[in-house]
């Protein structure tokens, strides 16, 4: 499928046309054809471009799509999934139109709080990961998934401040190491160790820093891909615990009982804060 300018002004004159003839004749205006559908089979699976038609395109002005990742988080609290998807495929679709501009963004608010408020997965990561898959199947979109999941695991966040834009609360804020990628854990650590409530404020901005955290890092990727094709690898190594415990833990090992890639250590390392809970305790 082409996507070029001039397939997209063709579209644009057979708009006019159907404009002018609207006028004529008091009709409604004709939708312009439908892209080609592809990719399916007996009618089933039919996609409009076919499966992962879309072109992904570099983006260049990486401060200024924090800057939007930030405003989106908070763009009718819309929140984190919806800031970081559209700080890419939005800002796809702001310059070149469509078919970048047909997304329902908003489906994005799905994320936020890890999933419609369940902690899941952090909302953020969600957005960027899901804005990869628009462009790239699994094969392609794993490894790039993995990159940003990893080096999310490990960095202090919030990094991104908006200084004087900021929409929850200015100035600095507190940061801490998750380990994880899930909502729950990320959240939950930061405001353990801020003392800042889970629903305070300041977590809210807190989070809208991270999206545009997430969205640096995502484009990052994405540009790198674009750029090397098949050959881009990311940086980032397997993390300790998951290839120590994966030495028996994982496919055809002695005992494949374990599903994922996150760190286990936050969970199965014995600390304080997993013990049990319901005995014993305030
Ligand atoms: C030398 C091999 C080996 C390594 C390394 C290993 N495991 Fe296991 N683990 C086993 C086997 C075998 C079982 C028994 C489960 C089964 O029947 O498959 C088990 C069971 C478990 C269980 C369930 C039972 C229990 O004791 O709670 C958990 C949880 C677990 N492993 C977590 C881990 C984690 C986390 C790591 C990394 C720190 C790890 N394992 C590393 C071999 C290993
Ligand atoms: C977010 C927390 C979390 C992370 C991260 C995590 N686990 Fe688990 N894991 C659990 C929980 C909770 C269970 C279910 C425990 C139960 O059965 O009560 C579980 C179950 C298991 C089991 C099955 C046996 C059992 O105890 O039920 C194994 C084995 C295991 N995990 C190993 C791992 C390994 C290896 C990793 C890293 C690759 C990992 N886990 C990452 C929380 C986690």
């Amino acid at each position: 499928m082409d996507f070029s300018r001039r397939a997209m002004l063709g579209a644009m004159g057979g708009l006019a046309v159907g404009g002018s003839l609207a006028a004529m004749s008091g009709n409604v205006i004709a939708a312009p054809a439908a892209p080609e559908m592809t990719g399916g089979k007996d009618g089933l699976f039919d996609q409009q471009y076919g499966l992962f038609g879309w072109k992904p395109k570099k983006i260049d002005d990486i401060p200024g799509a924090m800057e939007v990742a930030y405003k989106g988080y908070w763009y009718k609290g819309l929140g984190c999934g919806y800031g970081a998807f559209y700080s890419i495929v939005g800002l796809m679709g702001k310059k070149y139109g469509a078919p970048y501009n047909t997304f329902p963004y908003s489906m994005m608010e799905v994320f936020k709080g890890g999933m419609a408020d369940w902690g899941t997965i952090c909302g953020a990561l969600a957005g960027a990961a899901s804005a990869f898959f628009v462009f790239y199947g699994r094969k392609e979109a794993n490894p790039m998934v993995a990159e940003l999941f990893r080096w999310y695991e490990k960095t202090a966040f919030p990094i991104y401040n908006p200084g004087e834009a900021a929409q929850g609360v200015k100035g600095e804020l507190s940061t801490s190491i998750s380990n994880s990628v899930l909502c729950h854990i990320s959240v939950s650590r930061w405001s353990y160790e801020t003392k800042l409530a889970a629903n305070s404020k300041e977590r809210s901005e807190r989070c809208g820093r991270i999206t545009a955290d997430v969205c640096k890092k995502a484009i990052e990727i994405l540009n790198a891909k674009i750029e090397a094709g098949k050959d881009w690898k990311g940086a980032l190594a397997k993390q300790e615990s998951v290839t120590q415990c994966g030495a028996c833990h994982s496919k055809g090992k002695m005992s494949d009982i374990v599903k994922g890639n996150m760190d286990c250590a936050p969970c199965h390392s014995g600390s304080d804060h997993v013990q049990n809970k319901f005995v014993n305790h305030p």
